[in-house]
């Protein structure tokens, strides 16, 4: 168990037991495509300091890496994208302190030894703020963050060239599934229903609660 406890109190008040990394491998190797796809998204709803979540990050830079390491450009592009596809909620905030700084950690050092001198500061920037964003310190059962506020995540989609869309949801809507949405009386028979129909996928998707106009992803923490 050694390095999978804190303290004893913690694993009372917080059933807090950090998984090794033999079992997080085998349990990511049951959805090992996913793991490898820069831009699939993932959420741990308990993540701890980030024992899953460092490891998809891992897998995910690898590719990147691989596909991208001779143009610096197109390597911190989707560098970022693997890393704020990426999601986590934790109720103890030196667990999610612990977890961010983590994933920031693998990220700058997969970029310096990929693409060496040319990793921007801007790029490092625009890592740590979409972090801060993405692993949040709060309930996965109330869906409330450390304020009390409803936890509301933000959805990072490269649009076109180095521009990157942001979108704000709320987790609870999120987790709710759209299978009880299908029916119309349920999504315009509520005021306040933050549902619509997506005619590409033709199915409900919850509606964004805030969107931002496309920024260069360098500049996400400026515009937001
Ligand atoms: C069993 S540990 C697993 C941690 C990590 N997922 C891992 O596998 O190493 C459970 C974690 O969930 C956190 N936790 C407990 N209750 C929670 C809640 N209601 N919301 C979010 N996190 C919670 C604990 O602080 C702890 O870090």
């Amino acid at each position: 168990m050694a390095g999978q406890v804190k303290s004893r109190q913690r694993v009372t008040d917080f059933g807090e037991v950090f998984t090794n990394e033999r079992e997080v491998n085998a349990m990511l190797d049951l959805v090992k495509q996913e793991t490898e796809r820069i831009e699939s998204r993932f959420l741990e709803p308990a993540c701890g300091n980030g024992n899953f979540i460092a490891e998809v990050l891992r897998r995910k830079l690898a590719v990147v890496r691989s596909r991208y390491r001779r143009s610096p450009g197109e390597y911190q592009r989707y560098a970022f994208l693997a890393v704020s596809s990426i999601y986590g909620v934790e109720i103890q905030p030196d667990n999610a302190q612990e977890c961010r700084e983590r994933l920031y950690d693998i990220v700058e050092k997969d970029a310096r030894s990929a693409i060496k001198g040319a990793v921007e500061l801007a790029f490092l920037d625009a890592v740590r703020y979409a972090l801060e964003k993405n692993i949040l310190c709060g309930d996965a059962l109330t869906l409330k963050d450390a304020n009390g506020e409803p936890i509301t995540f933000a959805e990072w989609s490269l649009v076109t060239g180095d521009l990157v869309k942001r979108r704000d949801f709320l987790l609870s809507e999120l987790l709710e599934g759209n299978v009880e949405k299908g029916g119309q009386a349920s999504l315009f028979g509520e005021a306040n229903a933050l549902w619509e129909f997506d005619e590409e996928t033709q199915a409900y998707i919850p509606a964004a609660i805030r969107e931002y106009p496309p920024t260069d992803y360098r500049e996400v923490s400026r515009v937001g």
